[in-house]
């Protein structure tokens, strides 16, 4: 037998193994051979079987790439794995790695499960805004009870071994699933006793069934823009009834939901994510640099979270600062956080010790000379980077790259500085550093290619969600957020109030972002965006519409910095934002000095206008090639700035609302409030996509 699945034998037991790298994913060819080798299992004379997997974990999951397929169909693998439990041989699952969906379901056919202690078993179709379509939804009910169900799947969050030995989906732990499962299977055939299905077992919590599922639809019914919730109340409402019943229902809810906006903008993120480490056109032989210590320049806000990044991926980091004091300050600000995740019991009080043990302090750029990787994260002022960069170009040993943590700053100029661009580039981590996932690698025009691919590398070590972007204003995710958050200010200016827009933005009617602009504004703090605005104003770069901004800016100059200061768009009752009034007669005064006419808002020109010109500016990035693809635009927006993955980004948003209708009302407003500052002019790209009814997420560019 060739292909991905082969029957061996030990004595009277056979062995099928499935060997389909890198994490034996269910493909057709996979199914095909669990097929095949089964058939030659049922023909044979053996006692019993085995199921287990080569390579590094049993079966992790459905090939996610079918469920895009016209015509697939959960049913043959089904019922494929209905004759494996049906079977009058027992049959055995031996588990290690990630045993998760169909994996996991495969394994719930079978009689036993025996698992390694270290595997990890899992339903996360959720994530994917589906459920299990294999009879999960069936199975495990029956061995572990419906609230057992109901938290797995509802969360998708894996559980490990012995923590399934105690719900009851698995049957015991071994340091040789392999061989305990040969041994487990042995001693069932001569047991002579019939095989324990779970399609047969009464589910032990039964009798608390009423309220399970009620509780179940509440949840359901909390967040009716998430239809998995409802689905999965549904499935498992029906396993209270019959196997047959429960197996008609959750086929026909998992079809339902493979359809759904959700569950396609969900996949359309899982693929956007792992196409975005691919950068293309690098040699196929390329070889990342070694890092193996890291320095720091800087630690302030976002060096103390970018030091702390690395060391809890145990690689060590040399922070250097100004002065001694400042270096006290910035470490004191680390422990600090590393005591809070020790008190809320996130991180064991050595481990904390540990990860504060790989961090040393200097007050001289020398301490980098043996850094393989050193980031610079001082003050956003153009004149003190390029002098860190002079400096860290003589000090910094050859081949070790240097990289910027500009938000904004021309990334090129900096690289020139260090006197070797080729070995620099821009690190564009997001605050709090040590928790948010993104981080946008930006390429300057001279950056080696095994530069950015050392780093994109690194970028997972050390957890982070990468997605390359060239030089320019604001890279990807900031470029666009100053489209959405000059016409919000606009918006106030004509007299809609900050609450009025972030209530629109919060709510999933219409998107659901955690924040709104202004609550994000004054959290990140008005004084930062109005340097960042006056700057680039001033550099002759920027909108030159005194209106740009005004009302940031003059907030700004009033000393009303957001959040810290007690007011600033919003006033501050503790860290809760309240109407303030203030703003408001801020605006009308601004509004008269511009000659702004007042109007009315709709909750959908609110929407269309904080959205709509971002898409435009998105696809300039393309255009520009700033970014690769239009999915890398999707990540930074869903792993950097909470926009929703149910919403799947910007462009798949895009996409589902049409490109004509974004440039239609693009045009709408451009003739109803003017098209001076050019706010409205429609990228050329976004024309022909909508002209030829081409979808965005779907356009590459020639070469
Ligand atoms: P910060 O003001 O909190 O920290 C800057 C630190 O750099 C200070 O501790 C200062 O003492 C130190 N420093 C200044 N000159 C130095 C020198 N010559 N040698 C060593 N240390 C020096 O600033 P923050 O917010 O951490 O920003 C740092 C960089 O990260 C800036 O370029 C900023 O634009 C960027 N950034 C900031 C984000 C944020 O949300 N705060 C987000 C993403 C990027």
């Amino acid at each position: 037998m060739t292909g991905p699945v082969t029957l061996s034998y030990e004595g009277p037991i056979a062995i099928m193994t499935i060997d389909n790298p890198p994490v034996n994913a269910l493909s057709y060819a996979v199914i095909d051979g669990i097929k095949a080798a089964f058939d030659t299992f049922e023909a044979s004379e053996c006692e019993a079987l085995v199921i287990a997997c080569a390579g590094r974990t049993f079966v992790a999951g459905a090939d996610i790439n079918t469920f895009d397929d016209a015509d697939f169909s959960a049913a043959p693998f089904n019922a494929l794995i209905g004759r494996i439990e049906a079977s009058p041989r027992p049959v055995a699952a031996a588990l290690f790695g990630t045993v998760l969906g169909g994996g996991l379901e495969l394994a719930m056919a079978c009689h036993i499960r025996v698992a390694h202690p270290a595997t990890r078993l899992g339903l996360p179709e959720v994530h994917l805004g589906l459920i299990p379509g294999s009879l999960g939804t069936q199975r495990l009910p029956r061995l572990a009870g419906l609230a057992k169900a109901f938290e797995m799947i509802s969360t998708g969050t894996p559980i490990s071994a012995e923590h399934a030995v105690g719900a009851g989906i698995v049957d015991h732990i071994a340091d040789d699933p392999k061989g305990a499962a040969i041994h487990a299977v042995a001693d069932y055939a001569h047991s002579h006793q019939p095989p324990r299905r779970a399609s047969e077992l009464t589910i032990p919590d039964i009798d608390q069934a009423p309220e399970i599922i009620a509780q179940a639809k509440a949840a359901a019914e909390a967040k009716p823009f998430l239809p998995t919730l409802g689905a999965i109340a549904a499935a498992l409402e029906a396993a209270t009834r019959s196997f047959a019943e429960g197996e008609r229902v959750e086929a026909a809810e998992f079809e339902k939901l493979r359809a759904t906006t959700t569950s396609r903008a969900l996949r359309h993120i899982f693929f956007a994510e792992r196409e975005a480490q691919r950068v293309p056109g690098l040699p196929k032989d390329i070889q990342a640099r070694p890092i193996k210590s890291v320095g720091i320049v800087g630690v302030g806000t976002m060096g103390g979270g970018i030091a702390m990044t690395f060391a809890n991926a145990g690689i060590p980091v040399t922070l250097v600062e100004t002065s001694q004091e400042a270096l006290d300050r910035g470490i004191g600000i680390i422990e600090k956080n590393y005591a809070g995740t020790v008190s809320r019991g996130r991180l064991t009080e050595e481990a904390a010790k540990e990860r504060r043990a790989l961090m040393t302090g200097a007050t001289g750029m020398e301490a980098l000379a043996e850094a393989d990787l050193i980031i610079e994260a001082v003050f956003e002022d153009m004149s003190l980077k390029l002098d860190v960069a002079r400096k860290l170009g003589e000090v910094a040993k050859p081949g070790a790259i240097i990289a910027t943590n500009t938000s904004t700053l021309d990334v090129d100029k900096i690289a020139e500085a260090t006197g070797r661009p080729a070995d620099a580039l821009g690190t564009h981590f997001f605050s709090p550093a040590h928790i948010m996932k993104l981080l946008e690698v930006v390429r300057g025009a001279q950056t080696a290619p095994d530069v950015l691919y050392t780093v994109m590398k690194l970028s997972k070590t050390i957890g982070k969600t990468a997605v390359v972007s060239g030089v320019c204003y604001g890279f990807i995710g900031n470029r666009m957020t100053e489209m959405y958050l000059r016409e919000s200010e606009a918006m106030i200016l004509e007299g809609a109030t900050p609450q009025q827009i972030d209530k629109v933005v919060e709510s999933p009617r219409w998107l659901g972002l955690a924040m709104g602009p202004n609550r994000m504004g004054d959290m990140a703090g008005v004084d930062v965006m109005a340097r960042i605005v006056n700057e680039w104003v001033e550099s002759g770069e920027g909108p030159q519409a005194p209106s740009y901004r005004a009302l940031v800016r003059a907030l700004f100059h009033l000393g009303k910095f957001g959040q810290k200061t007690g007011e600033g768009l919003y006033l501050y009752e503790g860290r809760k934002p309240i109407p303030n009034p203030a703003t408001e007669a801020l605006a009308k005064e601004l509004a008269a000095m511009h000659n702004i006419a007042p109007r009315e808002h709709s909750e959908q020109e609110i929407f269309e206008r904080l959205i709509y010109p971002m898409v435009n500016e998105a696809a300039l990035i393309l255009m520009e090639g700033i970014a690769y693809r239009p999915g890398d635009i999707d990540v930074v927006w869903t792993s950097g700035y909470g926009w929703p993955t149910w919403r799947g980004g910007p462009l798949f948003m895009a996409d589902e609302i049409g490109v004509g209708e974004i440039v239609a009302r693009m045009d709408h407003y451009a003739a109803t409030l003017g098209n001076e500052h050019g706010y409205w002019t429609v990228a050329p790209l976004l024309r022909e996509l909508a002209a030829s009814g081409q979808r965005i997420s779907d356009w590459r560019p020639a070469s």
